[in-house]
């Protein structure tokens, strides 16, 4: 019997390879940049499954094209780049990545959120400028984190994991969105107004999937309520924070700073206004990234997109309701 043909969007780490090896016949996108959508396209036309990253548009035009396609399996735990609705008219299951990358994307919010409150980035560069000549009382200050009040936007999985890490700094925590009533109160967390935690918090953490209620959810009439000197943390994805209204709100100190892992546009071209920023601290989408957890959702991205072509309900399925007419 033929094995069953996939498509791997790009190298990935070699626990997930392997496994999708052991059964199937691999073809895959060898660069470091995304597959071009001509390339897409075209070898979708074949496979039976396909093994996607957040960087690839997963839209009508490639269901439709993808005349054998039985299963898609986004590595992430985000999925805002497949057209759900559209695999779910295919009867198509998408599967996705949540829960082994939690941990090592809270470390990394909480990392952002200290890195900007003590401004090291900008520290590190004067050090490497050769402008360090003195100890100074007043040299490059920043804020407290201890005892400041934390405002977590989306108090889903990750957004707990860092109220778990506020509370080892004994913030006060705040939420909005996320509907797990019992974890908030064992975390001390309080659900409150979008207007009272903009308007309370020191530091505000992004933690929503995106969506099209949450595009643009902070923009120029939220950054209005921040304090002064107020510090958004965005780890969630870019477009959840309107560009020019944060550059606005940075620029003109009407907040104190921000620190970005994932932007709009992503990347971020190195000319663009807001990286021209000193209290403008962005990396490359790297939340999740470290060995282990990357491992992890590698090879748990493999077991949905396996699940999928044997006929099998996915274990990380975003659309069940594919399965709804299942015997
Ligand atoms: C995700 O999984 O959605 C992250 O953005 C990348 O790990």
């Amino acid at each position: 019997m033929s094995k069953p043909l996939v498509y791997v969007t790009r190298p990935i780490p070699e626990a997930g390879l392997k496994l999708i090896h052991e059964t199937c016949d691999v073809r895959m996108w060898e660069g470091d940049l995304p597959v071009p959508r001509d390339t897409l396209l075209e070898e979708i036309k074949e496979v039976d499954g396909l093994y996607s990253l957040l960087t690839e548009k997963i839209d009508k035009e490639v269901m439709a094209a993808g005349r054998n396609l039985k299963v898609i399996s986004n590595m992430a735990v985000g999925y805002d780049n497949v057209d759900v609705p559209a695999a779910t008219q295919h009867k198509i299951p998408v599967g996705n990545t949540p829960g082994v990358l939690t941990e090592t994307s809270a470390d990394f919010a909480f990392a952002l959120l200290m890195s900007a409150a003590r401004r090291l980035s900008e520290a590190e560069h004067y050090v490497k400028a050769g402008k360090w000549q003195t100890w100074s009382p007043t040299l490059l200050l920043g804020h407290d984190i201890h005892q400041a009040t934390l405002g977590i936007i989306g108090l889903g999985r990750i957004g707990q994991a860092v109220a778990q890490r506020a509370r080892g700094f004994s913030m006060r925590i705040l939420y909005h969105g996320g509907s797990d009533e019992a974890a908030a109160r064992h975390l001390g967390a309080e659900k409150v107004s979008l207007e009272q935690l903009l308007g309370e918090s020191d530091f505000i953490s992004v933690h929503t999937p995106l969506n099209e209620a949450t595009r643009g959810f902070i923009s120029t009439e939220e950054f209005k309520l921040m304090k002064s000197n107020a510090i958004l943390i965005n780890t969630a994805r870019g477009p959840v924070v309107d560009p020019d209204a944060l550059f606005d709100a940075l620029s003109s100190q009407k907040i104190f700073a921000a620190a970005l892992d994932v932007t709009d546009p992503e990347p971020i071209p190195a000319d663009h206004p807001l990286v021209s920023l000193d209290n403008c601290l962005i990396v490359p989408h790297l939340a999740s990234a470290s060995f282990a957890t990357r491992n992890k959702m590698a090879e748990m991205a493999a077991q949905n997109l396996l699940a999928g072509l044997r006929g099998e309900h996915l274990p990380n399925c975003v659309n069940p309701e594919v399965y709804e007419n299942d015997s």
